[in-house]
């Protein structure tokens, strides 16, 4: 008999869809663990910094995916605290430079084969919530449930924007939906593991969406589907 796996829900979509904030939220609801993928490019592209290794070095990049140093720590109502050879880089990690340098070292094959079996032992028991690209693509194609989020450029870029401003950084809307466009194409025409929803996922349209109400819908598929037994978890837990 095939063992049963631990559950998997899988979140894709571009950048500023609101997947982080979503899947964070998701996982805490059903109590699953939960996987930020981009989290993971964007670590190798600053340890590729770190290490003066060019983000076109697909060999050196590779063993780099290799051996990466990174924990990833728990932490309650917030995203996870992310350290990469002992120095805590939770935040420096969401700048728009890494982000862009995330996406040019995730088009080469030889770093996203290296980064595969990393993101596959999140899989743990009582479930999962994966985040990323090619969740429901490639690193978890047999997922229960498979969720694909939209929203458009100008909605992403204004997000994006807020979160900027929150931080004291100035940036013109121009810019930022310049930037997303070009990001989108590169993930989007990438050779492997591009940007594309799953052939059996759901798409959710974020646009003039709360992050809550993007959760309510994904629970509600989840009901309608009854592919596992969360259900009293979530009768019980208000948002
Ligand atoms: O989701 P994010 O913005 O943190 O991701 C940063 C970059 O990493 C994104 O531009 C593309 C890449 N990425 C990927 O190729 N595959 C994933 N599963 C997650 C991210």
């Amino acid at each position: 008999m095939i063992p049963r796996r631990e559950p998997v829900i899988t979140i894709d979509g571009a950048s500023g869809t609101g997947k982080g904030t979503v899947s964070q939220l998701l996982a805490k609801r059903l109590g699953w663990k939960f996987l930020d993928s981009g989290a993971l490019y964007r670590v190798l592209a600053l340890a590729a910094q770190k290490h003066s290794v060019a983000t076109d070095n697909e060999k050196s990049l590779e063993v780099l995916a290799e051996h990466l140093d990174v924990q990833f720590i728990a932490r309650d109502n917030a995203f996870p605290t992310i350290v990469l050879e002992g120095e805590d880089v939770t935040e420096i990690i969401r700048t728009e430079k890494i982000g862009n340098a995330a996406s040019v070292v995730a088009a080469l094959p030889a770093v996203r084969a290296a980064l595969l079996s990393r993101q596959r032992v999140f899989r743990e028991a009582p479930g999962l919530v994966a985040d990323g690209r090619d969740m429901g693509t490639v690193v978890f194609p047999d997922a229960e449930l498979k969720i694909f989020l939209l929203a458009t450029p100008e909605e992403r870029a204004m997000r994006r924007l807020k979160q900027l401003k929150e931080q004291g950084i100035s940036v013109t809307l121009g810019d930022l939906i310049e930037e997303l466009r070009l990001r989108d194409k590169r993930d989007q025409e990438r050779t492997v593991a591009p940007l594309k929803p799953a052939e059996d996922a759901i798409s959710i349209n974020t646009d003039h969406l709360t992050v809550e109400q993007v959760v309510e819908k994904i629970l509600q598929e989840i009901d309608l589907k009854k592919a596992f037994p969360v259900t009293s978890t979530l009768a019980t837990e208000a948002v």
